[in-house]
């Protein structure tokens, strides 16, 4: 573990050495929790969207996408139960005026201990939470003797309970109606598509079972905001609500855990990396619901969430907003006569775009040392990111910068860049425009050489492998669609 610690620091060094991630407003000593994408992060984050864009809907029959607002009107939240039930227990330490996630806190403390007492703390932990047992938890933390991190004292308030959205004013008389025009940052992507439910029912003339996708920032004020980009208070959600006939819930669920976990699978995640956990806690909306988990340099962590919603959210938005949003099912039932009626039931399946570029990011970071021919020792950081969803596809490197070589690899460049992400690179000796590639993770390199001029053919070098082959000139773009199209 002290290992996979350090590989994560690594990491995030990595990540911030070649404009994958850096910290938000880091000139002025950065905000808390918050992230910026650069120039790679930003491409691999758009490449790991489209790919879950494109098997949501491109390769569905029956869901749509949409693209909601972030501001929603504040009566969204009292219905979807946010204002009165987005909160987690919360205790602060009174020496340090430290707040702490309750859950977070003795999860940190158990990480610590042996295996077998991390596990009946957690179990105690996760059965208290249940109950909403305050009291319970208090005694727990401690009955362990639990610190906080910065006072090193054990001096605890009792646990309550603080809402995690965050709220802005709307609207220009916003100081003089204080509290009239207060707006929430949405904390979930999924209410925009629930209020949309009947305008895309109707005008996509969409027929139960059917889904509406969506991807989009959300906010969370988190309180422990820890390991890196894993838990932030500015995040990416790719959510999709699948509406279904009631009853049929349980089957809808299954369904969809097994195929989200297949789609990671399609991304290189290893199936060993990947496990199910079963909620005991329920949300308020959920009459089923598991995690998808992953087992991150610092343990296993949820990753997805696969929730089954029942009719809660449409109900409560019909109930406020007064309006009906219901769905006519033509079908016949065992009379002949159609379903008719209902508010559907939803299957929710969500997950955080910026966990799972993490999760693409630890399995991709890979440190190797090797034994050359000639005896010495040589090494490389190389990122093994999957080459569908790689920021860049082919880096185009003139061997020299003269004797007409880069007129031909600017060339190459021309065919090319409409079609995919390419790199151009003259400058340094070519093993170290190979070692740049490796660290940012592009999977193919091609060389133009004074052969080229010759016989028309350039080295394509394979990041993974290293290997280096000869191909014709004119069957570069080919190779490289045929190796990164989905
Ligand atoms: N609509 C359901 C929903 O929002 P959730 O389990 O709270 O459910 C879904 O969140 C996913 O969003 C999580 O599995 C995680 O991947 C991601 N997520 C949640 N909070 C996050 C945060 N603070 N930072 C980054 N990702 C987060």
């Amino acid at each position: 573990m002290a290992n996979d610690t350090n590989i994560f620091a690594e990491l995030i060094a990595h990540c911030k050495e070649y404009g994958y991630i850096f910290q938000s407003s880091e000139i002025y000593d950065g905000l808390s929790a918050v992230y910026d994408y650069g120039q790679n992060g930003a491409q691999l984050k758009k490449n790991i969207r489209d790919y879950w864009w494109k098997s949501m809907t491109q390769l569905q029959d029956n869901i749509v996408g949409i693209d909601a607002a972030i501001f929603m009107h504040p009566t969204t939240w009292k219905a979807s139960g946010h204002v009165d039930n987005f909160s987690d227990p919360m205790v602060d330490n009174k020496d340090s005026n430290k707040r702490y996630r309750v859950d977070h806190l003795i999860e940190g403390y158990a990480e610590a201990l042996p295996e077998i007492d991390a596990k009946a703390v957690l179990v105690a932990m996760d059965a208290l939470l249940a109950k909403d047992d305050y009291a319970g938890l208090k005694k727990l933390i401690e009955d362990n003797k639990i610190k906080c991190a910065i006072s090193k004292t054990c001096n605890w308030t009792d646990v309550r309970q603080f809402n995690l959205m965050f709220s802005t004013a709307f609207g220009a008389t916003a100081a003089e109606n204080e509290g009239d025009n207060i707006v929430y940052l949405r904390p979930e992507t999924a209410q925009g598509i629930f209020v949309n439910f009947l305008n895309v029912q109707k005008t996509g003339r969409m027929k139960i079972p059917f889904g509406i996708a969506q991807t989009g920032k959300a906010f969370r004020n988190e309180i422990v905001a820890r390991q890196f980009i894993f838990r932030m208070r500015e995040f990416e959600q790719m959510e999709m609500q699948f509406f279904i006939r009631p009853g049929s819930q349980m089957e809808w669920f299954n369904y969809w855990k097994a195929e989200r976990k297949s789609w990671h699978e399609s991304l290189g995640i290893p199936a060993e990396k990947l496990r199910f956990h079963n909620h005991i806690k329920l949300a308020h909306y959920a009459d089923a619901a598991l995690d998808i988990e992953f087992e991150f340099p610092f343990g296993w962590k949820e990753l997805e969430g696969i929730h089954s919603r029942t009719d809660f959210d449409l109900t409560q938005h019909q109930t406020y907003s007064k309006k009906k949003l219901q769905y006519f099912d033509n079908d016949l039932n065992e009379q002949g006569k159609p379903i008719g009626n209902y508010v559907p039931y939803v299957v929710e399946t969500s997950v955080g775009l910026d966990r799972l570029f993490l999760t693409i990011m630890s399995l991709a970071y890979n440190q190797e040392k090797w034994i050359k021919e000639d005896g010495t020792e040589d090494s490389r950081v190389v990122l093994k990111i999957p080459a569908k969803i790689a920021p860049t596809k082919l880096a185009i490197l003139p061997l020299i910068k003269k004797d007409g070589l880069p007129e031909i690899a600017r060339s190459l460049l021309d065919d090319c860049k409409g079609s995919f992400m390419c790199f151009y690179e003259e400058k340094d000796a070519i093993g170290k425009r190979y070692r740049r590639m490796d660290a940012i993770g592009t999977p193919f390199c091609v060389t133009i050489d004074h052969q080229t001029k010759e016989d028309n053919t350039v080295t394509i070098r394979y990041r993974d492998t290293m290997l280096q082959e000869r191909i014709a000139l004119a069957d570069v773009k080919k190779l490289v669609l045929e190796k990164t199209t989905w």
